[in-house]
Order: C-alpha cells, then structure tokens, then sequence
C-alpha cells in the first residue's frame, strides 16, 4: 500500500526512472528544474544521490515527502513552511507531482490526504494550495482532500484545506523526524 516516506538513499533506482518520466513532460515544475541543473549531473552515481537526498533532507524551507508503494517510487509532495505567505502568492504551502505512468490511480488524492496531518503538525492551519485554472487533475485532488475555493488569482485557483485541530491533526505525523525541528 502507498505510503509517504522521508527521502531515501535505497529508492535510487526508482526515483531516477521517475524523474527521467518527469523530465520528458513538456512543463517542468520549479522544483525539477532547479533539480535537473544542481543535482541531475551527479545523482545517478551512488554518492551523488546521497548527496541530493541530504540536501533535500536538510532543506529548512520546506519538507519533502516521497510516495512509494515498496521500492517504486509513484510521486512526491512538498510542504513549504510559511505559514503567512503574501496576499499575491502563487504557489501555496504545498506543491506535488505523481510519476507520469503512476497517473489517475488516487496516487496523488491518496498523497495530498496523507500529507496534510504533516502540515497541520507544522501549525499550518489552514492549509492554503492552488492549481492552474486548467489543472482538472490537481483541482480534483485538492477538493477531495477538503479545499475550499477562495477563488482565482494570476491563473490560479485558490484553495483552504483546514481542519488541522480535529481528527488528522496532532499526532498524525510518525514521520515527525523533520517538522519538529522545523516548525515556525
Ligand atoms: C495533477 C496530478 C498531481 C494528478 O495526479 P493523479 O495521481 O493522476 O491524480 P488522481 O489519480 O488522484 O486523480 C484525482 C482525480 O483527478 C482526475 N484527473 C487526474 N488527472 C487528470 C487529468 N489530466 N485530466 C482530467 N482529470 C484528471 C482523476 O480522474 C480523478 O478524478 P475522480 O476523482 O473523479 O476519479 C498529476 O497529473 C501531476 O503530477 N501532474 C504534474 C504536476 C502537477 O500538475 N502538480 C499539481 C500542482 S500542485
């Protein structure tokens, strides 16, 4: 069954099949493309992978989970940590992706829905995530895991997932090794 995980060094091989999915897609988001320059020259050699794994793992802006089902990795989730971001932010508290080939199996719903106790732990309440208007895929995903439409702004459509106070919040996180630490 999917789960998310912290970043590890054993998804190696799977997360460069993953990425090498990523990269043959016409937009690449902001994340992949900064990756694709800084880490992609060195991360299929061993070490060169430990190293990027670090540096994800020691990213104090935001925390990073992959989505695995055992050693395939299906996708990966983001929790940037300001909490009051600016009235004209694009990008949100969460940013996302699921593996081309992974695609329109719940990967993504399953992966938002799991993500969000970690945010809620961060004492990111509520939860503020877009989509580009367009997005039928990512809109989908968000209303299912409870966002509300605040509205469009810049192309984007503007969502508030709360509820970080009630049943998923608090304690969801066993992964807490990272937002304890970092949490504003
Ligand atoms: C958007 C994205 C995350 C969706 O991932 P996914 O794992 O395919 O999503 P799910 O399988 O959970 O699908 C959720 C719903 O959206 C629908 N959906 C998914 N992709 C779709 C698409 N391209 N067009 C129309 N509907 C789509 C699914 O059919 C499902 O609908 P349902 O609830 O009525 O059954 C994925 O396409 C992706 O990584 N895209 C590139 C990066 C991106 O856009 N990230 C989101 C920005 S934060």
């Amino acid at each position: 069954m999917p789960q998310l995980i912290a970043p590890d060094v054993r998804l190696h091989a799977s997360f460069l099949e993953a990425m090498t999915e990523f990269a043959a897609e016409e937009f690449l988001g902001r994340t992949l493309a900064r990756e694709l320059v800084e880490h992609a020259p060195t991360w299929h050699d061993p070490a060169g992978f430990a190293r990027y794994v670090g540096t994800v793992l020691a990213d104090d802006s935001a925390d990073t989970y992959w989505y695995v089902d055992g050693a395939t990795f299906l996708g990966r989730i983001l929790i940037r940590h300001g909490r009051l971001l600016p009235p004209d932010d694009l990008a949100g508290h969460i940013g996302c992706g699921v593996r081309p080939s992974a695609r329109r199996r719940g990967h993504a719903t399953g992966m938002l829905r799991a993500a969000l106790p970690h945010a809620f732990d961060l004492g990111i309440d509520p939860v503020f995530v877009t989509c580009d208007t367009a997005n039928t895929g990512s809109r989908k995903v968000i209303e299912a895991a409870g966002g509300v439409l605040e509205g469009e702004r810049g192309g984007k459509l503007r969502f508030w997932v709360g509820g970080g106070g009630s049943e998923s919040g608090g304690g969801a996180s066993s992964m807490a090794w990272k937002n304890r630490r970092s949490a504003p």
